[in-house]
């Protein structure tokens, strides 16, 4: 028996990294998992023995789209988890207008989104869990700590965290509960790209940063997506069945 045995799972930017190890780490704990990424990431669904469909989470439609589909083949949802994101670092004076709309659009427009299409649907399954349904949004140490270069990715993560809490009142009446997740520096696409930007701004090898970045952690090494995984399945099932407006720190120490 898997605590998720039952539950029907949304995971967004789920190609890889965070959100393909999420998707998998539900599936192992027993829910059906529905993938979805810019390509359908159906190589995965098959893995898991999923479903999947291709969406950017910065397009209403897509989304009114994506929840008509999941209710049709799977039959509801019971977890939503807003994990698609974009990384940007660049000094403001660099940063464009469109930098910022672009990162807004997916990283806080998408949750926004993703959050107010699904409230019918995990409303209509609240009864049948005694945790009822759960989100959980992939913020960021950086939506807790600003970080030199990364202010707009600062903006977005952060504008994540307080959207989780507002959303954790206003539904819990229905049952629903919101949490948020905040990732130190993890071992995935972005993760590296965060490790050859602060290489070329300090024009020094990945190496040497990339022990650099391991040493912001006071676990000393950088996390792996399963760390992270863990973190969105407890927060999805029932044994946090009183914690909605949290936010989960999976950092290793980075912001104690
Ligand atoms: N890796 C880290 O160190 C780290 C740390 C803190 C928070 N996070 C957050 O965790 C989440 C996942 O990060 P990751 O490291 O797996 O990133 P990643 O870049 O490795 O993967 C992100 C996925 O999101 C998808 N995506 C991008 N734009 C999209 C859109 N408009 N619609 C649908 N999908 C889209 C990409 O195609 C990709 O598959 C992000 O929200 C990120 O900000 C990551």
């Amino acid at each position: 028996m898997g605590d998720l045995d039952g539950r029907i799972a949304l995971v967004t930017g789920a190609a890889t990294g965070l959100g393909a190890a999420t998707a998998r780490a539900l599936a192992a704990a027993g829910a059906t998992v529905a993938v979805t990424d810019l390509a359908a990431p159906d190589a995965l669904a098959a893995e898991i023995g999923g479903i999947a469909r291709a969406q950017d989470v910065s397009s209403e439609a897509d989304w009114a789209a994506t929840m008509t589909w999941i209710k049709s083949e799977a039959g509801g949802l019971d977890i939503l988890v807003n994990n698609a994101g974009l990384w940007l670092f660049k000094p403001i004076t660099e940063t464009t207008l469109d930098d910022w709309r672009r990162l807004h659009a997916v990283n806080v427009e998408g949750v926004f989104l993703g959050t107010r299409a699904a409230i019918p649907l995990l409303a209509e399954r609240a009864h049948l869990w005694r945790g009822g349904t759960a989100i959980v949004n992939l913020s960021s140490v950086a939506g807790i700590e600003g970080a030199a270069g990364a202010t707009c990715y600062n903006s977005t993560k952060g504008a994540v965290r307080l959207f989780t809490k507002g959303c954790a009142k206003e539904l819990a009446a229905a049952r629903i509960r919101v949490n948020s997740v905040h990732p130190g520096v993890i071992d995935t696409q972005m993760g590296r790209k965060l490790v050859d930007d602060f290489a070329l701004a300090q024009g020094i090898g990945d190496n040497e940063v990339l022990a650099q970045v391991a040493a912001m952690h006071p676990l000393g090494h950088l996390g792996a997506p399963q760390n992270v995984a863990d973190a969105v399945v407890f927060l999805a099932s029932d044994r946090a069945a009183f914690t909605t407006g949290s936010e989960l720190v999976v950092d290793g120490g980075l912001t104690a």
